[in-house]
């Protein structure tokens, strides 16, 4: 059981906190002035972080996002998961990767100051899902205030992947308020509306003109209480949006910003889909950094991955991974301050 927390730091005075315990982001440093601010929710001690919110700063797996009644079939067999939301299977299940304890290396890689390699092997059969699974993270930061998450898999069987980096970003600091005032951009025309089990209906609808539409910057608290029905549904945004870009090509997925601060992510990504998340399922009673408890909307998560549900859909983006076939999904968090 390592407890170690592993830090990439850049010159700049950008520091990034991890855990080998899911791979899970502790804290992320922004410098302010001689001092930092952490925009990342999360928790002040290792065990705090153990025994928390399962997903906070996780890299989600074997398949993030949900799995329709925890089941799925490749080539005409079915495989039962284990189900962890309602009927669903959420984030891989039960004892997902954000349980495990990933072994973690120092590496150096080209163009970052600090780099680490995380790895992490899944047995056949681990939460029902096939084939052996073998995992390769890169966490490395550069002097651009790139964060890059390097993503990669192979399978002794075909299977289906789809991991993503699972952080809640306040970009004014944990514990100081709810996201109101950031405003969201994001590189979508269209999304995948879902049931109320918030399992993709199949269709993909456009986006233009609705509250969901984040295609221009859009002020969060503005759009949070719409009455416009996939967001009112979920008392705020928990949707999947299609990235207006081409099949695992690196591009601009979305920005978060907020001007008082002056603070500002943006997200790159080869991945298909981007889960917005406004964190509804915080009711006050968890507490975080600080001391602090997690309330409604006090981080939002923005998570590149597949569309929720792919293994199942067969109009989304494959999730199915071939053996001797490397999965290879990159995400940048570029941090402005
Ligand atoms: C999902 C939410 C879920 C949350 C749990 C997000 O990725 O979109 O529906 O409640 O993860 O942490």
């Amino acid at each position: 059981m390592n407890t170690t927390v592993f830090k990439l730091k850049n010159d700049n005075g950008l520091v990034i906190e991890f855990l080998s315990h899911g791979a899970k982001i502790k804290a992320i440093k922004v410098p302010d002035g001689d001092e930092y601010v952490d925009v990342a929710l999360g928790y002040d001690t290792v065990d705090a972080i153990i025994n928390g919110d399962a997903y906070m700063g996780a890299i989600c797996g074997r398949v993030a996002n949900r799995i329709n009644n925890g089941s799925f079939k490749l080539d005409g067999k079915k495989y039962n998961l284990n189900k962890n939301d309602r009927t669903n299977t959420l984030h891989g299940g039960p004892t997902g990767f954000q349980t495990k304890y990933w072994q973690v290396e120092p590496i150096t890689k080209g163009g970052y100051c600090s780099a680490y390699k995380l790895s992490l092997f899944s047995a056949d059969g681990e939460e029902g899902f096939p084939g052996n699974l073998q995992v390769t993270i890169i966490y490395a930061l550069n002097n651009k205030n790139e964060f890059l998450i390097d993503i990669k898999a192979q399978s002794d069987k075909k299977t289906v992947v789809n991991l993503t980096s699972h952080p809640y970003f306040n970009l004014n600091g944990v514990g100081k308020g709810r996201i109101f005032n950031h405003r969201l951009e994001i590189n979508a025309k269209q999304f995948t509306p879902i049931n109320h089990l918030s399992i993709p209906t199949g269709e993909i609808l456009d986006l233009k003109g609705s509250d969901l539409d984040f295609s221009k910057p859009v002020r969060l608290g503005d759009v949070i209480n719409s009455d416009f029905e996939p967001i009112k549904a979920l008392s705020g945004i928990d949707h999947n949006f299609v990235l207006n870009k081409k099949a695992k090509q690196m591009d601009f997925a979305c920005r978060l910003s907020e001007p008082e601060s002056g603070r500002s992510i943006e997200v790159y990504t080869t991945q298909p889909g981007l889960q917005a998340y406004t964190s509804m399922h915080f009711d006050g009673t968890e507490v975080g950094k600080g001391g602090i408890p997690f309330h409604h909307y006090c981080g939002i998560a923005i998570e590149a991955q597949n569309y929720p549900d792919a293994p199942n859909q067969p109009n989304f983006p494959s999730s199915v991974l071939m053996p001797n076939d490397t999965y290879n999904e990159q995400i940048i968090y570029k941090f402005g301050f």
